[in-house]
């Protein structure tokens, strides 16, 4: 029976991650086990910065950006002497279940801490990068392609006044949710991910084409993780159409930042509640996710091994409706 449990929120921060650090820690208290939060993620649990938490604790969090329990991306974690020290501090605490919000890095540090000393473990998908299998959301994502919709709106205000080509530059590290989504909402002209090769040459066909048919405003939607990059692409570009003037914007981590939608308030709710839900039923060493809007649990070591396939649908429609 788990009497105290603990919570962290690991890697990069998203936006909704405070919404379910109040769903566990309510969850919890209402359950009569008691909840420490730890400070900076796995680093926090080596120093030893664990501290109780209240209800009040919680209160006027859920509509925050960032994370109230602040985040690192611990290099100690990854040696088996940082995890001891780790596993020592939450047995000292007495702490028989953790609670882990965080991206696919934070859910292999969890793989190493519970084969190593088989501390139960849940994990939450809290990354704006949407790279987790195993879940059709993580906390963070709606907010980040929201962040990036309103951007790239008014770059097309100034690049239709001055019938400029833009190329943005999106988060998502080696995955292109954020690109994709935030491409098709804002009516780009092109999309490129780290998911395909990049053919600059199909790309200036394109420009050329859309130049040739008076069409002087193009947008294209570059991920961090193109094979080819955005930088490049301009140069590249700007080479092949001297006439034109083309910008290059990298929207950066405002893409981390903000409150969180509704959408992600309410799931990463969902989710910091069910966490704690199956700590208190047993289980040890898995991700609570949503799959088709229904809470779906998957082993946290099968989750890490694979992302999310992208969606060619998706490509295929960017193509057509940019037409
Ligand atoms: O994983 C979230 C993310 O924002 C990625 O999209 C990006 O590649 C990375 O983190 C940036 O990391 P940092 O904030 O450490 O520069």
């Amino acid at each position: 029976m788990i009497q105290k449990i603990a919570v962290l929120t690991s890697g990069g921060d998203a936006p909704g991650m405070n919404a379910a650090i109040r769903a566990v820690v309510r969850t919890a208290i209402f359950h009569g086990i008691e909840v420490m939060g730890v400070r900076y993620g796995y680093q926090g649990l080596i120093d030893d910065d664990i501290v109780p938490m209240e209800s009040r604790d919680v209160a006027n969090i859920i509509q925050m950006g960032g994370t109230m329990l602040k985040t690192a991306r611990s290099k100690d974690f990854m040696t088996e002497e940082g995890r001891s020290k780790a596993a020592a501090n939450l047995k000292k605490h007495g702490v028989d279940g953790l609670v882990v919000i965080g991206g696919d890095g934070s859910f292999r540090g969890a793989c190493a801490l519970y084969a190593e000393h088989q501390i139960p473990i849940i994990g939450i998908p809290g990354t704006i990068d949407k790279d987790i299998s195993g879940t059709d959301y993580t906390i963070g994502f709606d907010t980040a392609v929201n962040t990036a919709i309103e951007a790239i709106d008014k770059i097309r205000d100034t690049a239709a006044a001055h019938d400029r080509l833009f190329i943005i530059e999106v988060m998502g590290r080696d995955a292109g949710y954020i690109a994709l989504n935030s491409g098709i909402a804002t009516g780009a002209e092109s999309v490129l991910v780290p998911e395909r090769i990049t053919n600059v040459e199909r790309v200036a066909a394109m420009i050329d084409y859309d130049q040739k048919r008076r069409k002087n405003v193009h947008i294209i939607v570059v991920a961090e993780g193109d094979d080819f990059g955005a930088e490049p692409l301009t140069h590249v570009l700007q080479h092949k159409f001297p006439a034109m003037e083309i910008r290059h914007t990298v929207l950066g981590h405002i893409q981390r930042g903000g409150s969180p939608t509704y959408y992600d308030r309410v799931q990463a709710s969902r989710l910091g509640y069910h966490a704690v839900l199956a700590l208190k039923d047993g289980m040890v060493q898995q991700m609570a996710g949503i799959v088709n809007n229904h809470i779906a649990f998957a082993p946290l070591d099968t989750v890490v091994k694979k992302h999310q396939p992208i969606d060619d649908d998706l490509l295929d429609m960017v193509k057509v409706l940019s037409s």
